[in-house]
């Protein structure tokens, strides 16, 4: 698959088959997060990969923003400590968000070209899954992505390209050559 077909054919998926997504494949997942640009090189990142069902359960309930049957999360987390270490302020405040972003869009990517379905997912309650995850105080959850074998792919939304682009300056509309 080129990278064009991946980043076009990609959808938020949000209702999967009840089919376990093996351990190596998640692997795979994160190992592609890795690779994603990091401000600074600091790759504060630190995944938390939950496949065991009752898990996969409890986030769910912590999470209105989830819809659908996932049978997996990544949860990615920042150590704000060592983002601030590195980078000051912007580093724990900017970057680390940033990274995080990043390293989302490799994971559905990645699992997209593999057949797996993802949905990022911002809608949870940070303090109740700080706590499920046993995650220290300095390390915030910062984005989840639920994944599972997609059952139904849905229409992709429409993308507006002509308008959203200007050539040299703010509101220059494009000018066809
Ligand atoms: C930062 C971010 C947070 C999101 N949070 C949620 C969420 O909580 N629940 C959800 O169902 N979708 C969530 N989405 C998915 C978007 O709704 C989805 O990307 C958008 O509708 C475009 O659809 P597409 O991903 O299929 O192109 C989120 C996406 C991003 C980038």
């Amino acid at each position: 698959m080129d990278v064009s077909q991946a980043i076009k054919g990609r959808r938020s998926i949000r209702h999967y088959r009840r089919e376990a997504i093996p351990q190596d494949a998640l692997l795979h997942l994160v190992e592609a997060a890795v690779w994603a640009p990091s401000g600074g090189n600091a790759q504060t990142w630190r995944f938390v990969i939950l496949r065991e069902q009752r898990n996969v359960e409890k986030i769910k309930a912590l999470s209105p923003g989830v819809m659908g049957n996932p049978v997996a999360f990544i949860v990615i987390c920042q150590d704000k400590e060592l983002a601030e270490k590195n980078g000051g302020r912007i580093g724990r405040d900017v970057l680390s968000v940033m990274d995080t972003a990043m390293a989302a869009e490799n994971i559905m990517l990645q699992a997209f070209s593999e057949g797996i379905g993802s949905c990022a997912i911002l809608g949870f309650d940070k303090e109740g899954v700080r706590k499920l995850l046993h995650l220290p105080e300095h390390v915030v959850p910062e984005l989840a992505i639920m994944l599972g074998y997609p059952k139904r792919i849905p229409d992709a939304p429409k993308r507006d390209f002509a308008t959203v682009y200007f050539w040299e300056e703010y509101e220059n509309r494009p000018k066809r050559a």
